[in-house]
């Protein structure tokens, strides 16, 4: 199966992924594209140093959310990807991708949906808010994308304990080294394998 993968930033988790194509759970997965919302993503250095395809699509280039829209749209197409995995991609999805690509685009959050996620809810803020709430376990959530942030079926989710003397800095390691490395690949091997059933909302894993 292909797959495009969206970042914004460092792409640890995209990292996380191509490790797993190489030597681990996704060894028969094609990252087919890469795309980026910012020409400045670290992740587009990863892209490259594995021979993979990639792409920047910035919002802020474009005269209209459709032109953009459809931009995207058509960098996916062309991949051939079938499914669109967003590992730390910042913008908010346009409506004919979502259509087109319906219960066919992941999410990794850095959190346990439906706690701290959200318009906003991005980078530390979502740790900065689990120890202000004061919870004893957090996580990680890899759920599908509708038009809103953070809303649509959840597929998987992995918590840690949350410890006394935890910054949102120690938290967030911990979480992205031992949750959402995890997940993001672990979902995308039940799509890959047809494991996944969406009905009424809910995910079933078969
Ligand atoms: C991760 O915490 C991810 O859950 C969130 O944004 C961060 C991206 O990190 N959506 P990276 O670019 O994969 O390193």
């Amino acid at each position: 199966m292909k797959i495009a993968v969206f970042v914004s930033g460092g792409g640890t988790n995209l990292q996380a992924i191509i490790d797993n194509t190489k030597d681990g759970i996704l060894k028969d997965i094609e990252i087919a594209l890469v795309l980026s919302s910012s020409k400045d993503a670290y992740a587009l250095e990863r892209a490259a140093n594995n021979g993979i395809k990639s792409v920047v699509v910035s919002k802020k280039d474009f005269d209209s959310i459709e032109a953009w829209d459809e931009a995207v749209l058509a960098a996916v197409e062309e991949s051939g990807a079938e499914l669109i995995v967003l590992a730390g991609y910042l913008s908010l999805m346009g409506p004919k991708v979502v259509s087109k690509y319906s219960n066919r685009i992941i999410n990794i959050h850095p959190a346990l949906i439906p706690s701290f996620c959200g318009a906003g809810m991005y980078g530390i803020r979502p740790h900065q808010a689990a120890l202000a709430k004061g919870v004893k376990v957090s996580g990680a959530t890899v759920h599908f994308v509708n038009e809103n942030y953070d809303e649509g079926p959840i597929l998987l989710q992995k918590a840690i304990d949350v410890l006394p003397d935890d910054t949102p800095e120690s938290l967030q390691k911990r979480i992205m080294e031992n949750c959402e490395w995890k997940i993001l690949p672990q979902a995308i091997r039940l799509i890959a394998d047809g494991k996944v059933v969406i009905e009424n909302n809910i995910c079933h894993i078969r």
